[in-house]
């Protein structure tokens, strides 16, 4: 691994369940790389940055578009949604942000969410009824689904409409089979979904290429990458709360196969957790507070979902679970984001353990907390170490000892400023 910061080649994952602040810590982190590349995941992701006071939500276009010299990059790893993705190019022309296509590339290689997927996922969650995932109804799913049947449409049939003509036939046969006898709902035509593909394909040809050969380039010449994960640890398909999670890798080891980067030249690893736990969805949620604690916590921390709108269960911060992802991400610095949420609670918890009996499931157990003694300064104009209470230094480095890791970036609210950066990676 490379010693000098400068030079590593970065991933920047969720280690709890999403939203623990990827979009900010990726556009910080973006000021100094070339390239900033996500991986997996679709619009389902909802990454927020705040600029000069201007908030912008992406959901597909990776949080580097707001840097100046960095190129964005749509891996092949992602499943794009083409009508989102006009919107989102749309929505930030209309705020002055013009993006050509030497801003942004978008993968051959990435699969396209199709809207019979959206329609699938919806009438599945429907069905599951009580028992449902809790999924934002993208598509997400179903179209990684039909990757891995290997039945999928990828970006590149946009550039030959023909070919995105031959190709849906098959997959469209067997979801009108399934709209109409499993779920009575109304068939799609093949000829709507070239209607619907057309201008799309228009719009978005000048901006598909060869991820993998941009990339590699960028590497001989020495650039500077940055790999944006979405999701986090615990809505990872095969290590995260299982049914109840996402239908990709969203750990770290994922940044390779999702962009064709050989694990050699991924260098960092940066883990991002919140200073408590949020989840949205249905699934397990271990730290969960009650009602009226939550309700605080949720207004205080404005959790509500940036892609649904959906407000986030609240709970304590799960220590057990941080350094298990810490783990399976191979995480080399943790960024401990909205710390200032916490200002103001007179006595905070931490979990230090679970309570889970043998061959239980991992973390299905009752926690075990520890206190920790609050503070009730504002820290978010904080910007040093030394300048943070004592109590919330030691929250801090209580999280640190118990995760294993430094904490290398501390954030203090939703601002690209409002960071106190500890480690060389970060400054
Ligand atoms: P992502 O999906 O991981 O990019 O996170 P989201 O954007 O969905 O949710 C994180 C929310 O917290 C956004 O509204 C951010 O603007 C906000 N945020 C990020 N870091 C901080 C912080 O340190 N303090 C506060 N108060 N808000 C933050
Ligand atoms: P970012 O990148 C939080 C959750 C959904 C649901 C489960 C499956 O903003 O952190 P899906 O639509 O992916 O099939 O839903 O995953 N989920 C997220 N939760 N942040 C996200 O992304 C999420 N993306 C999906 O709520 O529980
Ligand atoms: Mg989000």
């Amino acid at each position: 691994m490379s010693s000098d910061a400068a030079n590593q080649n970065t991933v920047v994952v969720g280690l709890q369940w999403g939203d623990e602040g990827k979009g900010k810590i990726v556009d910080l982190l973006a000021g100094q790389a070339r390239h900033v590349v996500r991986f997996q995941g679709g619009n389902n992701a909802g990454h927020t940055l705040v600029v000069d006071g201007q908030t912008v939500i992406l959901h597909l276009i990776p949080s580097g578009v707001l840097q100046p010299d960095t190129t964005c990059i749509i891996g092949n790893g992602v499943v794009v949604d083409p009508e989102v993705l006009v919107h989102e190019l749309d929505a930030l022309e209309a705020r002055g942000h013009h993006i050509t296509p030497d801003a942004l590339l978008l993968s051959a290689d990435a699969h396209l969410v199709l809207p019979i997927h959206r329609t699938l996922d919806g009438l599945r969650e429907q069905a599951l009824g009580g028992a449902k995932i809790g999924t934002t109804k993208k598509g997400i799913g179903p179209d990684y689904e039909d990757k891995d049947a290997r039945r999928g449409i990828r970006a590149g049939a946009l550039l030959d409409l023909a070919r995105f003509e031959r190709h849906i036939s098959g997959t469209l046969t067997e979801k009108n089979r399934i709209f109409r006898d499993w779920y009575g709902a109304e068939e799609v035509s093949s000829e709507q979904l070239e209607a619907w593909a057309e201008p799309l394909a228009r719009r978005l040809a000048p901006f598909i290429g060869d991820a993998v050969s941009h990339l590699h380039s960028a590497l001989d010449r020495g650039e500077r990458i940055l790999f944006e994960g979405a999701q986090g640890t615990y809505l990872d398909v095969d290590h995260g709360t299982y049914p109840f999670v996402t239908s990709s890798n969203t750990v770290a080891g994922n940044a390779a196969a999702g962009t064709g980067v050989g694990p050699r030249d991924l260098h960092a690893v940066v883990g991002i957790a919140k200073a408590y736990a949020t989840r949205v969805g249905s699934g397990p949620f271990p730290t969960q507070l009650d009602d009226v604690e939550e309700e605080a916590l949720r207004a205080k921390g404005g959790e509500f979902g940036a892609t649904t709108g959906r407000p986030r269960s609240c709970g304590w911060f799960d220590a057990p679970m941080v350094r298990h992802a810490v783990r399976l991400n191979g995480v080399t610095h943790l960024a401990l984001t909205k710390l200032d949420i916490l200002s103001g609670i007179d006595t905070l918890k931490i979990a230090v353990d679970h309570d889970t009996p043998p061959g239980a499931e991992r973390f299905s157990g009752s926690p075990v907390y520890e206190d920790a003694p609050g503070w009730s300064e504002d820290i978010s104009s904080c910007r040093t170490w030394e300048g943070l209470p004592a109590n919330c230094r030691a929250y801090v480095e209580r999280i640190e000892a118990l995760v294993g890791v430094r904490a290398g970036l501390i954030s203090v609210g939703p601002g690209r400023e409002q960071v106190i950066p500890r480690d060389p990676l970060f400054r």
